[in-house]
């Protein structure tokens, strides 16, 4: 079931279809269409290979769409801007940096001082964990240490929408359980102001535990197949009935 978009979102997907060959032979993405609303933790789950990376590329203004558009705040977005951050599966952490410059990194384009940029950067670590480790380089790092800095690198422009694409896929289920627990926390905190966040997943009690609501996709060509409202507070119960019913609805979606 596709909703057609009313444009009052903060990203607006609208009809966005995809193919990688010119010829335009093997579709991957069909149409797709939704919105992600202010202060909003979105999800978007579906089959490995059903295109959730391309279309967070798409959204983020690395590739464009083959069909439809995406908006932020009603302009199109032909390019990436620095409005949107983005959060990597394998961290992308450059290696002969530093972490700390790692994170400054995120901050190459705004328009703060030397000394300003150090102390936001600073600040951050402090905050994800990781006072200490801001001299040393990414190789010394576990993997929830290295997507912290990744994390904190996308959100150290104060960017409003933060783009994920399976951050807690290359981590350990221990490790990927704290770092989601502080991710809550974090973006809930009056520090970080993001308004709006889309984390694409193949995980369902991850997007369960994490979401607001979440946009179930098909399998290659994608579609979006329901839209699901959570409605639980946080944090929520992984063994409690509702969590655990929202759940087997999804994978009842997912494999129909
Ligand atoms: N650069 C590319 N060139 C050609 N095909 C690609 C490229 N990247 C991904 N694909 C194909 O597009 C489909 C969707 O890929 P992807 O967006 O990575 O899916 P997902 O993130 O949902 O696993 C897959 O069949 C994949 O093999
Ligand atoms: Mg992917």
């Amino acid at each position: 079931m596709a909703t057609a978009t009313s444009g009052a979102g903060i990203i607006s997907v609208d009809g966005v279809g995809f193919y990688y060959d010119p010829k335009r032979e093997f579709k991957v993405i069909d149409s797709i269409s939704f919105e992600s609303r202010q202060k909003e933790f979105l999800s978007v789950i579906g089959p490995s290979g059903c295109g959730k990376s391309t279309l967070l590329r798409i959204v983020a203004g690395l590739i464009r769409p083959s069909a439809g558009s995406v908006t932020y705040m009603g302009n199109e977005i032909t390019e990436p801007i620095p409005e949107i951050s983005f959060v990597f599966q394998d961290f992308a952490l450059l290696p002969w940096l530093t972490n700390i410059e790692n994170v400054k990194m995120g901050l190459n384009l705004s328009r703060i001082d030397s000394y300003s940029k150090e102390l936001r950067a600073r600040k951050l670590l402090k905050e994800f964990g990781l006072e200490g480790f801001e001299d040393s380089y990414p190789n010394v790092l576990s993997g929830g240490m290295k997507q912290r800095v990744g994390i904190a690198r996308a959100i150290a422009s104060n960017p409003k929408v933060l783009l994920m694409d399976e951050p807690f896929s290359s981590l350990d289920e221990l490790t990927a359980n704290t770092l989601r627990a502080d991710i809550v926390y974090f973006l809930r905190s009056k520090y970080i102001r993001v308004s709006s966040v889309i984390m694409v997943t193949h995980n369902v009690e991850e997007a369960v535990e994490l979401s607001d609501r979440i946009i179930v996709l098909s399998d290659k060509p994608s579609r979006v197949k329901a839209i699901k409202d959570v409605g639980m507070k946080y944090p929520r119960d992984r063994h409690s009935k509702e969590f655990l019913s929202l759940v087997e609805d999804i994978y009842t979606e997912l494999s129909e």
